[in-house]
């Protein structure tokens, strides 16, 4: 009898294991996967591009993206992150024609489809300009996880924004990030890895 009763307590010990372990790691499963989604960067956008043509994210499926948040007005950060994107283009050779620049502006009150327009002339053509209303651009912003902040400056204004690169597949889902401060020979490293 006593035996029967030790084994009894074994098994309930084994059966109130099981049974919240199986309910933590449910919990756990699901609370990963919330995390997962909330922090997924890269989603659905809609704006109009610097010709003047409605766009969304759809229309750039099946191309590799380099993203980018910046304005025509800004006086250090975008012209040289473009320039560096269009010199890492060349250096890329024959698969450079599979990949996107996008240059989405946090200054769409100023950066009209021809002020952009104008102001890709200066970088590599295969640069898209994005701009909308400031709703669109939010959104965009909120799809990317990006940062863009206006700063009164000389009587008008400037903007701050986030300054990384963020590379997509051509399936739309986020791979990884070119940093600023980063070397190009890392950079170009991610941008074959993109490509490859
Ligand atoms: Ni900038």
């Amino acid at each position: 009898m006593l035996k029967f009763v030790r084994y009894g307590a074994w098994a309930l010990v084994l059966v109130v294991g099981f049974v919240s372990t199986s309910i933590l790691m449910g919990w756990w499963m699901s609370d990963r996967s919330r995390t997962e989604q909330a922090t997924a960067i890269g989603g659905p956008f809609s704006l109009t591009d610097h010709t003047g043509k409605a766009v969304t994210d759809a229309d750039f499926r099946g191309s590799p993206l380099a993203v980018f948040f910046g304005f025509t007005h800004c006086p250090e950060v975008c012209p040289t992150t473009l320039l560096r994107l269009s010199n890492l283009t060349r250096q890329l050779g024959a698969d450079a024609a599979r990949l996107k620049i996008l240059l989405i502006t946090v200054d769409p009150e100023r950066d009209t489809p021809a002020q952009l327009a104008l102001y890709l002339q200066s970088f590599d053509p295969g640069v898209v300009g994005l701009t909308g209303s400031q709703e669109q651009v939010d959104a965009a912003l909120g799809a990317f996880k990006a940062y863009a902040k206006k700063i009164p400056a000389d009587g008008g204004y400037t903007m701050d924004h986030t300054a990384n690169v963020y590379l997509m597949t051509g399936e739309g889902a986020f791979r990884t990030m070119i940093d600023y401060h980063e070397a190009d020979s890392s950079a170009l490293a991610k941008l074959r890895m993109l490509l490859r």
